[in-house]
């Protein structure tokens, strides 16, 4: 039985006034919650804060990206041993508004995985098709290169402390979800994909499903058989709709 995870991705949004609250609310509610792991993250600088915060908690702190350098002359970038320093779990890597908005290769994501890897950081992998991919019948392709990428890079066996996330471009932000159906297929296909060079891993992978997850489509979409939960944009700014959402992501085995 594969645990189920819920990751909080706050984006560029949150201020030092606010996140008091919202972190507060969600901690309140996590923490009686069993079935379920619970995670945020939160953009780098508040992740000091938000560390103070979580310590000793059951909502795990991640970040949003990383360099994929160790360390150096690497003006703005912030490595994966600093995320470590702050106490993140997890780290989003290649994210589509990473590889859309500020130009990330499948090979520069497959080498992030790496660097958060080695730092013992549990690596998000984002993979996700666009519209006119999905359009275009290519939505297998596309996801398969992305996580080939990091499987030639890496190997199978670093997918074992890894997790995989499924966002389609065309419904992250937009309301439009992808349904229950199309969320299997696709999650089908990526654990057949890594089941091809490691059943083992492929078995206990958690895949996660990102796009538009509301309160009221959670459920419908974690009860299908390969979602293991749920990356969470812009329900998990507002702490009733994201604790909604963990709870429906409780499992049921
Ligand atoms: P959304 O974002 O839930 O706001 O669609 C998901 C994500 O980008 O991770």
């Amino acid at each position: 039985m594969r645990g189920r995870l819920v990751a909080g991705n706050w984006k560029m949004h949150g201020s030092r006034a606010t996140n008091p609250a919202l972190l507060d609310a969600v901690l309140a509610g996590v923490a009686g919650l069993a079935g379920v792991e619970c995670a945020v993250c939160v953009p780098f600088p508040y992740l000091s804060e938000a560390s103070a915060r979580l310590a000793g908690s059951k909502l795990a702190l991640g970040a949003q990206t990383l360099s994929e350098f160790r360390s150096g002359a690497y003006t703005g970038e912030v490595s994966a041993a600093m995320l470590a320093d702050f106490g993140c779990r997890f780290v989003l890597v290649g994210h589509s508004e990473r590889r859309g908005l500020f130009g990330e290769t499948d090979a520069q994501v497959a080498a992030k995985f790496a660097a958060a890897a080695k730092a013992g950081l549990t690596p998000v992998l984002c993979v996700g098709e666009t519209l006119a991919e999905r359009e275009g019948a290519r939505t297998e392709q596309v996801v398969a290169r992305q996580l080939d990428a990091v499987l030639d890079l890496s190997g199978a066996a670093a997918l074992a402390g890894a997790v995989l996330a499924y966002e389609p471009v065309w419904a992250i932000g937009t309301g439009r979800t992808a349904s229950p159906q199309q969320a299997q297929d696709v999650h089908a296909f990526l654990r057949a994909r890594v089941a091809e060079r490691d059943a083992g891993v492929a078995a206990k992978l958690r895949i996660l499903y990102g796009g538009s997850v509301k309160p009221g489509n959670a459920a419908e979409i974690f009860a299908m058989k390969d979602v293991d939960g749920g990356l969470i944009g812009g329900a998990s700014l507002v702490s009733e709709d994201f604790l909604a959402i963990c709870k429906a992501a409780v499992s049921k085995g």
